[in-house]
């Protein structure tokens, strides 16, 4: 295991009927903006909850986020929080409406450009509104880190950034509020949490067994209640570990002394930015084309994944073994309704060059946890994807 340093400074309020706790968390002289996406959370109740708990609280609203949020939309949030003197951020929603916040949080005390922000990855931040947040959508575990991924509609510059002033004061998981959740909204979010335990762990042991042996518990609930989640959408139980797993999933413990991979999710960025596929679709074309390029050296860790969370007993080899890990993890991903090829979205090898050339632009040229997966490399093991 490699040093760390590590603290969440992140307050969680968990389990139903915890959007009340809002008015302890925000101060009563406060100037609040509650910021919002496409409106789901007017038609399941969770704006009016969020209402309630405000009460004798002065606040505006803000609602247009979209999924994968926008720079240009976010900018607008920006004037209001000027214009009416805004202090603090209560974002509601799923992970664009959180890192869309974080994004206002930074950028309405930025002294510059805020355009600047998203090419210098939030690093040069150094004054925020503080934000809470009310999540609706187990998936990003943007809830409990200081990540956020913004979007520069203009010239489809998806980035990702982060910040320890935009890290959430505090966040109120109910899970209650995923009830309302479109199937493909469920399956998305399930896979994008197991993507982000898999970039933490599927790279070459450290002999890092807590975070190995948490990380293989976290996917196997994530693969026990996923399908669950779909055919019995109204059992609390499920919501509730689906959603402290995803929680769990990016808020920092996992990573904690260990290698990262992290190409998937570079590689997956470009793919959402060019083509419009919501971010846990990337993920599953990307991951089992990773993988299987990377069968070598992700050799070790494909095993143990193999023998620890899929219980795989039926293969004559180890490299049989990977082989079937990585088939039998694509299998899952279609079972939750998210498509692991570029062809069932109607891609083809004609999209792959501009995913490549926008890494390039970026300078993305070494991903991977042995920085050894270069722009020509995800040329060819996107061909693996089609
Ligand atoms: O906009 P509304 O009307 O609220 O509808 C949303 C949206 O259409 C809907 N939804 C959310 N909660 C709902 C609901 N519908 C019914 N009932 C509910 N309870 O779901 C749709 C998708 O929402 P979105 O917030 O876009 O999804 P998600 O939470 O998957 O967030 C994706 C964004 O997060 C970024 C992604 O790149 C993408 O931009 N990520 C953020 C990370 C982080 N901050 O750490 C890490 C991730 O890897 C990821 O990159
Ligand atoms: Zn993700």
């Amino acid at each position: 295991m490699n040093n760390f340093s590590f603290r969440n400074p992140t307050k969680i309020h968990f389990g139903k009927g915890q959007i009340a706790k809002i008015k302890e968390e925000i101060p009563a002289d406060a100037r609040v903006l509650i910021t919002y996406g496409g409106g789901s959370i007017k038609k399941n109740g969770v704006l009016a909850q969020v209402h309630a708990a405000l009460e004798n609280i002065t606040f505006f609203e803000f609602g247009g986020i979209e999924p994968n949020p926008h720079f240009e939309t976010l900018m607008q949030a920006i004037e209001l929080v000027k214009q009416e003197k805004i202090t603090y951020l209560l974002a509601v929603g799923g992970g664009s409406v959180v890192d869309g916040t974080k994004f206002i949080a930074g950028a309405s005390c930025y002294e510059g450009d805020p355009l600047e922000m998203i090419y210098t990855r939030a690093s040069k931040v150094k004054t925020a509104l503080p934000l809470g947040c009310v999540l609706t959508l187990p998936a990003t575990g943007s809830e409990m880190n200081g990540n956020a991924v913004v979007t520069r509609w203009e010239t489809k510059d998806k980035m990702g950034m982060f910040s320890e002033l935009m890290r959430p004061t505090f966040s109120i998981l109910d899970p209650e509020t995923t009830y309302s959740l479109p199937a493909r909204q469920v399956g998305n979010g399930v896979v994008d949490a197991m993507v982000h335990i898999l970039e933490q762990y599927m790279t070459y042991p450290v002999q890092g067994k807590v975070q190995d042996y948490y990380a293989e518990s976290l996917l196997k609930i994530l693969m026990e209640d996923g399908p669950q989640a779909l055919t019995d959408p109204m059992n609390y139980d499920v919501r509730a570990n689906i959603m402290w797993a995803a929680t769990q999933a990016l808020n920092g413990m996992l990573s904690l002394g260990m290698p990262g991979d992290w190409s998937i999710h570079a590689i997956g960025h470009q793919i959402t930015a060019l083509y419009g596929l919501d971010h846990a679709q990337t993920l599953a074309i990307v991951l089992p084309a990773v993988w299987s390029y990377k069968k070598a050296q992700k050799k070790a860790k494909l095993l143990q994944y193999a023998d620890h969370v899929l219980g795989i007993k039926e293969a004559n080899d180890d490299d049989q073994s990977a082989t079937l890990a990585i088939e039998k993890t694509r299998a899952f991903f279609e079972s939750m309704g998210v498509p692991t090829r570029f062809s069932a979205y109607g891609l083809d090898a004609t999209a792959i060059p501009a995913i490549v050339e926008k890494l390039r632009q970026h300078g993305r040229l070494k991903l991977g946890e042995h920085g050894d997966i270069t722009p020509d490399d995800v040329t060819q093991l996107l061909q693996l994807a089609l």
